[in-house]
Order: C-alpha cells, then sequence, then structure tokens
C-alpha cells in the first residue's frame, strides 16, 4: 500500500453519504441500532438467533469466562438446515441458492430444492464411507458447486469440514490432512485456470502417500479426459458413482451450539500453520445476521462475493451467510483475466449481479488494466460493492465506486479475520457515512478499541494496536489441538483481551483506519502468509543455511515476499540458484508463497544474543535509511547488505 502512512491517511478527507434510495429501503437503517446493542449485547444477538430455526432453543444466551466463550449455550440446531431446509419448507424450492460459472464458460443454477437434494445425497454417502458425527473430513477442490455440497453434506450430519485451498501444495496439504487427522478426502481430477489444468488429484496422491487416517477418496469428476487420473482400488470413488445410488433423504442432525462445524487453517507467526476452529451455532448467527444487515440483501438479490472458497471469506460469504439468508450466491471457477480482462463484468452482466464483493488487490488489478473493460458490460444492476482482506487504499476505493459502481452504490470496507469468522469492522450501507480507506465503526456489539504498547487507548489519530474486549457468536473457538496457543497468541499480550495482530488508528470522527499487519505476518494479495513458513521452506533446502524472509510493499499485490539467504559452503549464488529456491518453496507450500525476491548474503545483520533483526531487512528492501542498529554484533553486515540490495534492484 504506497500510500498508507498515517500521514497520507490524515490527508484523506472526502466522504459519501448514503444514497438517499438507500436509506429508504436498506434492511437495517436505524442508527439506534448501536445503542441498544451496546446495552444489551445477549439481546441483540438472541434477536438475531430468533429468526434461525433451532431444534432446541439456547439456555443462556453467552457464558464468558475469557478468554472461553460459549454462545447460546444449549441449545440445538444444524447449519445445513438453517442454509437448506428452512427455505424449501417457506416456499423457494425453485429459487436458485447456487449460480455457478465454470471458467471455460460451462454453467449450472442450483435451485433450493435442488442443494438440499444434493446435500442429503452426499450426506448419506459420507455416511456409507464410515463418517460419524464428529469425525473430520478434508476438502480439496476446485471452485465447483460440489464443493459447497460436500461442506453442506459435512454439516449436516455433523462431521466437520476442513477446507484446504485448492494452490496449496501436496505437502501443505498432507500437513493439513494429519493435524485434523482426517478420515476421508474429497477432490476433484483437476480444475481449470486460466486454461490450464491445476492437478488436484495428482497433488492428493503425493500427499495421500503420508496421509495414515484417510481410509476413502472421493474425486468429483471436472476436468474428464483433459487429465486422466490415478485410482486406487479400495481407497479411491468417483463422486458420480457413490451419488448415483444414494437415497435423497438425509435427516439432520441436531448439534450443540458449541460442537465443531469447522477447522480452517491460517497462516501465524509460527512455521506451523493454526487451525482455527469454529463451532456450530454463533457462527451461523454471527455470519447470517452480517450478510443480511452489510450487503443490505433482499430477497431478489444475487450476490457475488469472488473469493475462493478455500478461505474464510468463502466459507462466510458464498456458502454459509448467504446460504443461511435464503439469497442466491454466485460462484465462478476461474481467474478475472480469462478469457479477457473483463471476464468479473462479463458475468455480472450476465446473471445481473446486485452485490459483488472482491479485494483490494483485485481492484487494484483492474485499475492498471484500465476502464475500458468494466466500459464494456452492463454493470447497471450493481447496487453495493464491497472489499476485503488488506487495508484499501483511497485512490482504488474512489476508482471501484466509479468504475465499477457508477459513483451510485456505497463501498463497504469490511474488516475481519480467519479468526473472528463474521465481518467486525464495517460500514452499514443506508447508515454510515463513507470515508475511502477506512473501514468506519464495528458492527453493532461489536467492541474494538487501540490500544499502546502500555494497554492505554490511544488518542485520535495515534497509531496502536487493534484488540477487541467483547466476544462475538462467530469467534474462533480456540486452535486446533493446541489450545496453549489459542492464549498465547491471542489472549496474552493483553489479558483478557483479544489480540488481532493488526495495526489502526481512529479518526476524531471515531473511524478505525486499518495500518495493517504488526507481527510476523506478510499479507500478499489477501492472502495471509507466515514468515516463518517461508523461511522454514527455503531453510529446508539444502543448499540453505539460513533465510529471513519479510515483506515489502507492492504496488498490487500489497505485500510481496522478500528473502534474504545464506548458502551452505560450496553452493553457489546466481540466477538458477533463485529459480531452484522458488521452486523449493513453491512445492512446500503453494505458488502464493512464491518469493517475489531472493537476495544472497554472506551474513544476516543479528542482534548479539543472535536475532535476526528483520526491520532493517525491511528498511533495506523499502530503501529507507537504516533505523537504530546499535543493537547489532556487527554493523557491516547491514551496511554491506543496503548497499548490495541497492546495486541489485538498480
Ligand atoms: O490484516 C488484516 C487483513 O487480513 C487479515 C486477516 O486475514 P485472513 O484471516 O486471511 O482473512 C482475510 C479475510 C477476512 C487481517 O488481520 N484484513 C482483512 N480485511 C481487511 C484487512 N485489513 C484492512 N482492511 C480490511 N478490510
Amino acid at each position: 500500500m504506497p500510500d498508507r502512512t498515517i500521514e497520507a491517511l490524515l490527508l484523506e478527507d472526502r466522504t459519501f453519504v448514503p444514497p438517499p434510495a438507500f436509506g429508504q429501503t436498506a434492511t437495517m437503517r436505524d442508527e439506534r441500532v448501536y445503542d441498544e446493542a451496546a446495552k444489551d449485547l445477549e439481546g441483540f444477538w438472541a434477536r438475531a438467533a430468533g429468526d434461525l430455526h433451532w431444534f432446541a432453543k439456547w439456555r443462556t444466551v453467552l457464558e464468558w469466562a475469557p478468554p472461553y466463550a460459549k454462545w447460546f449455550v444449549g441449545g440445538r440446531t444444524n447449519i445445513a438446515y438453517n442454509c437448506l431446509d428452512r427455505h424449501v419448507k417457506a416456499g423457494r424450492r425453485t429459487k436458485a441458492a447456487i449460480i455457478w460459472e465454470g471458467e471455460p464458460g460451462d454453467e449450472r443454477v442450483l435451485t433450493y430444492g435442488d442443494v438440499l437434494r444434493e446435500v442429503s445425497k452426499f450426506a448419506n454417502v459420507l455416511k456409507s464411507l464410515g463418517v460419524k458425527r464428529g469425525d473430520r473430513v478434508t476438502i480439496y477442490m476446485p471452485m465447483i458447486p460440489e464443493l459447497p455440497i460436500a461442506m453442506l453434506a459435512c454439516a449436516r450430519i455433523g462431521a466437520p469440514h476442513t477446507v484446504v485451498f485448492g494452490g496449496f501444495s501436496a505437502e501443505a496439504l498432507r500437513d493439513r490432512i494429519n493435524d485434523a487427522q482426517a478420515k476421508v478426502l474429497i477432490t476433484a481430477d483437476g480444475g481449470w485456470r486460466r486454461g490450464n489444468i491445476v492437478p488436484l488429484k495428482r497433488n492428493a496422491d503425493e500427499a495421500l502417500a503420508g496421509t495414515p487416517t484417510i481410509e476413502h477418496v472421493v474425486v468429483v469428476r471436472r476436468v474428464g479426459e483433459a487429465a486422466p487420473i490415478h485410482f486406487q482400488e479400495g481407497r479411491d470413488h468417483w463422486w458420480h458413482r457413490l451419488m448415483a445410488d444414494a437415497p435423497a433423504v438425509c435427516e439432520p442432525e441436531p448439534m450443540d451450539s458449541e460442537d465443531l462445524l469447522y477447522i480452517l487453517y491460517t497462516s501465524g507467526t509460527t512455521g506451523k500453520p493454526k487451525g482455527i476452529v469454529h463451532t456450530t451455532g454463533g457462527y451461523m448467527v454471527g455470519t447470517y445476521l452480517t450478510t443480511k444487515w452489510i450487503f443490505d440483501l433482499k430477497d431478489d438479490d444475487v450476490f457475488w462475493c469472488t473469493a475462493d472458497i478455500g478461505w474464510v471469506t468463502g466459507h462466510s460469504y458464498i456458502v454459509y451467510g448467504p446460504l443461511a439468508n435464503g439469497a442466491t450466491t454466485v460462484m465462478y471457477e476461474g481467474t478475472p483475466d480469462y478469457p479477457d480482462k473483463d471476464r468479473f463484468w462479463a458475468i455480472v452482466e450476465k446473471y445481473r449481479v446486485n452485490i459483488i464483493y472482491t479485494a483490494p488487490t483485485a481492484i487494484r488489478t483492474f485499475m492498471k488494466w484500465g476502464p475500458q473493460y468494466p466500459a464494456r458490460r452492463d454493470l447497471s444492476s450493481l447496487r453495493l460493492l464491497g472489499t476485503v482482506g488488506e487495508p484499501i487504499n483511497p485512490e482504488a476505493w474512489i476508482w471501484y465506486h466509479q468504475h465499477i459502481g457508477g459513483g451510485r452504490c456505497p463501498v463497504v470496507d469490511t474488516w475481519w479475520q480467519t479468526e473472528t469468522g463474521m465481518i467486525l469492522i464495517t460500514p452499514l450501507p443506508a447508515i454510515t457515512t463513507l470515508k475511502p480507506g477506512s473501514a468506519t465503526r464495528p458492527f453493532p456489539g461489536v467492541a474494538a478499541e487501540i490500544l499502546n504498547e502500555q494497554g492505554k487507548p490511544v488518542g485520535p489519530n495515534e497509531g496502536g494496536y487493534l484488540v477487541l474486549t467483547k466476544p462475538w457468536p462467530a469467534m474462533l473457538r480456540g486452535i486446533y489441538r493446541d489450545p496453549d496457543r489459542y492464549v498465547q497468541q491471542y489472549w496474552s499480550r493483553y489479558p483478557g483481551v483479544y489480540f488481532t495482530g493488526d495495526g489502526a488508528k481512529r479518526d476524531k470522527d471515531g473511524y478505525f483506519w486499518l495500518l495493517g499487519r504488526v507481527d510476523d505476518v506478510i499479507n500478499v494479495a489477501g492472502h495471509r502468509i507466515g514468515t516463518y513458513e517461508v523461511e522454514s521452506a527455503l531453510v529446508d533446502n539444502p543448499a540453505v543455511a539460513e533465510a529471513a524472509v519479510i515483506g515489502v510493499t507492492h504496488d498490487i499485490k500489497g505485500q510481496a515476499i522478500a528473502a534474504f539467504v545464506t548458502l551452505k559452503e560450496g553452493f553457489t549464488a546466481g540466477a538458477e540458484m533463485v529459480d531452484t529456491l522458488k521452486q523449493h518453496v513453491v512445492k512446500k507450500i503453494g505458488a502464493l508463497a512464491r518469493p517475489e525476491q531472493i537476495l544472497f548474503t554472506g551474513e544476516l545483520p543479528k542482534t548479539r544474543s543472535g536475532k535476526i533483526m528483520r526491520r532493517l531487512l525491511r528498511d533495506i528492501a523499502e530503501g529507507r535509511v537504516l533505523g537504530d542498529t546499535t543493537t547489532l554484533a556487527d554493523q557491516t553486515v547491514v551496511q554491506a547488505l543496503k548497499q548490495r540490495y541497492e546495486e541489485e534492484a538498480g
């Protein structure tokens, strides 16, 4: 984010009031809701929960013993029932639930009746493979309808799912399967990406060589002849074969509010990804209400969240939130530039999309391509625009508002995390006056604060750490099989307060401005990557003695990965080694973690106690004057490195 410094943000004074039409028709347009929720948090969330179906009502809305929260305690519900049966019973059987567009241009529209039938059948398939309530199921799939069908089938029978993004490598998949100790893997023969095939089953086979808990693999036929696959008799099954004989009725399992719904892995400050745990009742209520109010959902709306379901955004705002609301949700398999750079806008035009939710990195890419691409298409159906994943720079916000929204659509900049499960800081489109670049204010009932090192709230326009001081229903309940890490990671910097890992400031009007991560997490094109993860991948290569990884500012991606590497004796630095190491990281993690730059160095700048000083590496990579170097063991190392970096960067 080139202009995301506090100084630059302070100059941003443009405001956008809600268009009058929104004020008259919006789902939530009463400002008093903020006060009401603040005064009676439990009553507020109980009212939202009351819109949904419960087999047994909760006894207590919230039990809060920091850092452990339980929501809707004693309640029994099923999220798949709420996303499907509830709407079918209310007369929406023939309403489109999922509109799907494949990258090659194929298309499927599944009604609520269709999805209910497919989910019930696949739930029966899972049962026939021995999956029981509580068993974990890993899903490694392209963006095809079978992916949400598989997730909802798991939820229907109470088997927690763990979706692994299709861009992760075989090794990353293997580690996640093993951490979750999954019994079944659901995948596809392949997926389409820019006309090429992503070989999912081949990656899965490689992963399965080291996953002792997997008993069965279900394979969707997506690319067919284009990618013949290996089939292991007894272990591997075609999805369509199993579905052909499956009964179409499957009773939903009444789940306890606090039963595990899913695990989703995300990067943190150590080399090992964290399995974020989400439970049933609170997550359902949180995603339901935020989708309804923030995206101002109306019954006939077509809602398109462009994320991949492999990330939390897709879980909450392609699958659970929209379907819990009975909305029509769009999913698209491919990339925005295939076959041409107007693909997103062609999809908006074709399906008359009303609300689009995408990421700043995508918006900056569209800006670079130029306004002629959206201008080719009829975007008049759009009513509201959303963004998520990283701070949006005001220029990108303005461009989005003007060239995509035609100047008439509010932009909701929504801040949240895998851990929060639901959007927490966001405008409400009929209420909030917008400031480009600001996620504005906490959702009703959400208590956010900005603290300094000492734990004191900072003054207006001062930077600090963003924290959450009260629980919210969709919050994570822990890190899978690692209870200590949960406490240490989120609740130990300020006891009893959730530490987000983000920097922020609040202006004189109380608006929040996010400033990016303050820990060892890099945000590359909206994807979270831990510096230690990339470092472990690099030192795993026999040529590497030591590696330090940092995030550097990037015009399009927000941040890019830069690695400083020391080679072992006998290995030669050079272009070939750069390629080898980039490939190695791709193999260990996936293409999303490929370093943009690798710089070889004889030594890394360290303190006398041997700690690598990443702060100085960041100064070097950003071309800044070096900060305090007095604690360095050897002052010359960093000076030499700076000089080399500048020479190589030209
Ligand atoms: O740094 C914040 C950034 O993305 C991080 C969470 O990443 P992840 O768990 O992968 O979830 C991404 C989608 C919810 C946050 O800690 N982030 C997300 N949304 C915003 C944001 N930063 C600024 N503004 C946002 N709207």
